[in-house]
């Protein structure tokens, strides 16, 4: 056990402020790294003396992995406060990620909220990097402000590489042309073929409420709505039980799972 929880040295190479209270830090190991990871997944990320959260990864190549961490308490604030050349401690990868090899032959659809778009970044660059083997892929992006975008100096190589994205703000700032209102109302822009759609879905769970509903009112079943999930973790390998849902531990059997076997589970409060 003690192994299995020790965190491994990473060094942080770059910081990249996305929003007013979210950064990117680019981790390079120390020494030994944690190896393959797939998009989906997640690491417990440690701020020395502070402590470890779950954050998925949102990026990586050569061994350098990307996260993308919203200051929202004491240990995302230390997160996101390491600058350049401080370390974190890395446990992982850990999880059930979105499998998008299972969604080949299919049209994709990648609907974010916030922070969610960090998760589901990696499946855009993955089908991106296999596009013959996916029909359609569609991204539908909110954000609560338009300065609250994440990544947006990539969507013109996303648009450029056949990406239909629409992108919408809770409110809209001077500058803003775009569309403002909530995610879901994106949902019936964006093209896809209802019957031949894998949806991968991410961020507050109202929202991929509305959305998974949103998509059953076009014809997409909740078996082929992915979604990811957080509660709280403590120890990222299915030993603590604080991250149960249900009969589910969403460190082992999730994060990722299937709306129609998650769906239920939200719906009841007390889980
Ligand atoms: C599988 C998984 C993947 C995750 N991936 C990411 C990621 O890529 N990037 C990221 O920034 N976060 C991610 N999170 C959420 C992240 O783990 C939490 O934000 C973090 O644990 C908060 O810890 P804290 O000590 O900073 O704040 P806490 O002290 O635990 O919380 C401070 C306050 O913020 C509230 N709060 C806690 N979490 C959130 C939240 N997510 N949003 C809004 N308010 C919150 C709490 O209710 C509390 O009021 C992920 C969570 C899971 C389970
Ligand atoms: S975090 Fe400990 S069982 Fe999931």
């Amino acid at each position: 056990m003690t192994d299995l929880m020790l965190p491994l040295p990473y060094r942080v190479t770059a910081r990249r402020l996305e929003a007013t209270d979210t950064v990117t830090l680019t981790l390079a190991p120390v020494g030994e790294g944690i190896g393959t990871w797939e998009p989906g997944q997640f690491t417990m990320l440690y701020g020395f003396g502070v402590g470890e959260v779950p954050i998925s990864i949102s990026g990586g190549d050569g061994g350098r992995i990307h996260h993308t961490v919203r200051d929202v308490g004491a240990v995302s604030h230390a997160l996101c406060g390491t600058g350049v050349g401080g370390r974190l401690g890395v446990r992982g990868p850990y999880g059930h990620g979105w499998d998008p090899d299972s969604a080949e032959g299919n049209d994709l659809l990648l609907v974010a909220g916030g922070i969610g778009l960090a998760p589901l970044r990696p499946v855009l660059t993955w089908a991106l990097a296999r596009r013959e083997r996916y029909g359609r892929i569609a991204l539908l992006v909110g954000a609560r402000t338009p300065a609250d975008l994440l990544y947006p100096r990539e969507y013109p190589a996303w648009r450029a590489a056949g990406v239909q994205l629409l992108v919408t703000v809770d409110r809209a700032d001077a500058g803003w042309g775009g569309h403002v209102g909530v995610v879901t109302t994106l949902v019936d822009q964006a093209d896809f073929a209802p019957d031949n759609t894998v949806a991968f879905v991410c961020g507050p769970e109202p929202m991929m409420r509305f959305t998974a509903r949103a998509l059953g009112a076009r014809g997409v079943p909740d078996r082929a709505v992915r979604v990811s999930l957080e509660r709280n973790m403590r120890c990222g390998i299915a030993l603590c039980g604080h991250c149960q849902l249900g009969p589910l531990l969403v460190c082992r059997d999730g994060p990722v799972a299937s709306y129609d076997v998650a769906g239920q589970l939200l719906d009841v409060k007390e889980l």
